[in-house]
């Protein structure tokens, strides 16, 4: 599987089969968890055979079930690691969908107090990824389209027609889509629109499906 059909086939899991994670697999995960830590400055690493991280109500009432294993998402303390967070957790996510595997984002319905116990000091923890094989592999989301985030007029290269749809098919907390999309000066340009939960962290994970399928660096 290339890197366009694990966008075009992620979709949130939230159930998860009793299915171990090969070794071999864990290994390809986490030779790009520490080329993304290089890369970034952030602490990103995965727990295995762990389910206290999404053992919580809150968990069982976000719909998750027998989540085994989860990508902690943490980084030097500040503001600005929320879109690098972003950017380098969907970056994983879809190198686990290259391997057969689900995975789905999670900000609030994970037992966050525990996972706060594993961050050592000086960092902070953003968010977690659900990680295991699913009970089915989801299902696309209803959402935007090109028409409503993209504010270039007149005719799209080919490079960014292919990054604005992938940007489309990323995940975004609820759903939320606020992002507007744009060329300047001949680059790719992608920002905030509006206000809503966790917009930082999303843009990260829209620049990541743009570059990913146009080849494009975004501003
Ligand atoms: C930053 C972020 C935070 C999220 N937090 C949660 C969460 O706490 N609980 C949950 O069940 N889903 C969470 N999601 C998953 C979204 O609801 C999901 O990505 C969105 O509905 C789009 O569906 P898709 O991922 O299947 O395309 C989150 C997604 C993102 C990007």
């Amino acid at each position: 599987m290339d890197i366009i059909q694990a966008i075009r086939e992620r979709h949130s899991v939230r159930a998860y089969k009793d299915q171990k994670i090969e070794e071999d697999k864990r290994q390809k995960l986490q030779e790009a968890a520490n080329a993304c830590n290089a890369e970034s400055g952030l602490h990103i690493f995965i727990r295995y055979d762990d389910p206290e991280g999404f053992d919580s109500r809150l968990a069982h009432y976000g719909s998750f079930r027998n989540v085994n294993n989860y990508i902690v998402l943490a980084g030097p303390v500040g503001e600005e690691i929320e879109e690098a967070c972003g950017y380098y957790g969907e970056k994983l996510e879809l190198e686990a969908q290259m391997l057969g595997l689900n995975t789905c984002w999670a900000a609030l319905t994970f037992n966050k107090k525990m996972v706060k116990k594993l961050i050592p000091d000086g960092q902070q923890l953003c968010m977690v990824i659900a990680l295991g094989y699913g009970e089915d592999p989801g299902v696309p989301h209803k959402g935007k389209n090109l028409d409503q985030v993209v504010v270039s007029r007149g005719n799209m290269p080919d490079w960014f027609r292919k990054g604005a749809e992938a940007a489309l098919l990323a995940p975004t907390a609820v759903n939320q889509q606020r992002f507007q999309m744009g060329i300047k000066d001949g680059s790719p340009v992608i920002r905030i629109d509006g206000r809503g939960f966790y917009t930082k962290t999303d843009l990260g994970i829209v620049k990541y499906h743009f570059e990913a399928a146009s080849g494009r660096k975004v501003k």
